[in-house]
């Protein structure tokens, strides 16, 4: 039996490392001990060792093959095993965007948040940003941002409000999931979903990054349309743990998120028992630098679903609820145009975070571990500097956009902002002076 300690060590993380089974949303098959995977059928009369046969899934039953995700695992324990929840404090967890202030049609921008001083785990480390929806309608999503500087000890989280899209921004994460293990460092995502019961490990001593947890439909790959077979992310760089397994007891806790409320349990063994699955929910990792980047090879800047990565669908048919969308390294070589991101005012919203270096459209003040929101109809686009600089370029030569990593969660309705994101000290009160340094240049004897 081992012990939850052994897996806080530097050499219990590495020998726990564990390798991965490649594809997105596949049938997969897994197993930690050889034949603990039944044959032929889900549940038999008796399961192989012992073990507990319980179904996981994360759309409905009747759901249309393609979409259709579950998972059978089986386990040391059923996951029914544990005392009754009662309520916590949330910490910087919100609910409720019905509650939140109104919202300013303002553009808005973040400096990043400081880590923390006393000890915080991943959890205690949330602070809910913006969001939109409900979780109770299982639609819409909350924006999190993580600043953590301890590892989760004795305790393990699930969230029944949505899967969660992490995005590190510094430090690696080591998840510890019912699934399997995860190894994820900032430049790569993790997609846990709705329900998984996982425990954090920090390797680096602290981390800090941003979460958008989907109350609506599984996030997927886009369809690719004109651009064919392959191209943006390739299922194949889609990574899912293999089965693993502690078989630990000991006064634990298991945390649930449900309605934006935090709930604890006492659970006397570790839920991360896992000892094989199969199925098509689970979590999985990618690595964003191995995104297809595609654009214009003629003129013009395309529209920025170019750079879609994952999708969550709305029930009107191309308009998705959730876009995760990054701005990778990349070359531009559009002639006689103006190649960053152009002036837009869009129906969507869009809630941007920096994870590596600079963002081609703003050379000062949004900066790694940074956010910004410009929501529904607000006027955006390059600052001044960047303007002129870009208007002037030589666009006979390609221009190559390095050491940068930028993202957006982009969503169909308002993303709102939550009072401490308003009332933060990290909020830019100045962020509007960037526009108002573009100069008229309008002169009508000129063409
Ligand atoms: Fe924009």
């Amino acid at each position: 039996m081992n012990t939850a300690t052994d897996l806080l060590t530097p050499q219990g993380v590495a020998a726990a490392q564990a390798g991965y089974q490649s594809g997105f949303g596949n049938e997969f098959a897994t197993e930690a001990l050889s034949g603990a995977l039944p044959v032929g059928r889900n549940s038999p009369q008796k399961a192989p060792y012992g073990l507990y046969a319980e179904q996981i899934s994360g759309t409905a039953f009747t759901a249309p093959r393609s979409h259709n995700r579950r998972s059978w695992l089986y386990r040391i324990r059923p996951a029914a095993v544990h005392l009754p929840f009662r309520q916590i404090d949330a910490g910087g967890i919100v609910g409720d965007f019905a509650a939140v202030p109104p919202t300013p049609p303002n553009q808005l921008r973040w400096d990043p948040l400081p880590m923390p001083v006393a000890p915080t785990d991943f959890i205690e480390g949330w602070v809910t940003m913006a969001g939109n929806g409900s979780a109770e309608s299982m639609n819409g999503c909350a924006i999190h941002m993580y600043a953590a500087n301890r590892s989760m000890q004795g305790r393990f989280f699930y969230s029944a409000d949505g899967e969660l899209l992490i995005v590190p921004q510094e430090g690696r994460l080591h998840l510890a999931t019912e699934f399997g293990l995860i190894d994820v460092a900032p430049q790569e995502i993790a997609v846990i979903p709705r329900g998984c019961r996982f425990r954090v490990e920090l390797p680096d001593g602290q981390a800090r990054g941003y979460i958008c947890e989907n109350f609506g439909a599984l996030l997927q790959l886009p369809d690719l349309g004109p651009i064919g077979s392959n191209g943006l992310a390739n299922p194949r760089d889609f990574l899912t743990p293999h089965a693993w397994y502690e078989d630990v007891e000991g006064e634990f806790e298991l945390v649930a998120k449900l309605h934006g409320h935090l709930w604890s349990a006492p659970i006397r063994h570790s839920p991360l028992d896992v000892v094989a699955w199969h199925g098509s929910y689970a979590p999985c990792k990618y690595d964003l630098r191995l995104f297809n980047t595609i654009g214009s090879i003629s003129y013009d800047h395309p529209d920025p679903s170019i750079f879609l990565v994952l999708q969550s669908p709305s029930d009107t048919p191309g308009v998705d609820a959730i876009d995760f969308v990054i701005f990778p390294p990349r070359w531009l070589v559009a002639e006689d145009t103006f190649r960053p991101p152009w002036f837009h005012r869009n129906v969507a919203s869009e809630f941007m975070g920096l994870i590596h270096g600079a963002y081609d459209a703003k050379a000062e003040g949004f900066v790694p571990g940074g956010a910004s929101l410009h929501n529904c109809m607000s006027g955006h686009g390059p600052d001044a500097e960047t303007f002129e600089k870009a208007s002037a370029a030589d666009t006979a030569r390609p221009h190559k956009v390095a050491d940068t990593m930028a993202f957006m969660f982009e969503t169909r309705t308002v993303i709102k902002p939550t009072r401490f994101a308003l009332e933060s000290s990290q909020l830019q009160s100045e962020y509007f002076r960037c526009s108002q340094d573009i100069k008229k240049n309008f002169n009508p004897e000129r063409k």
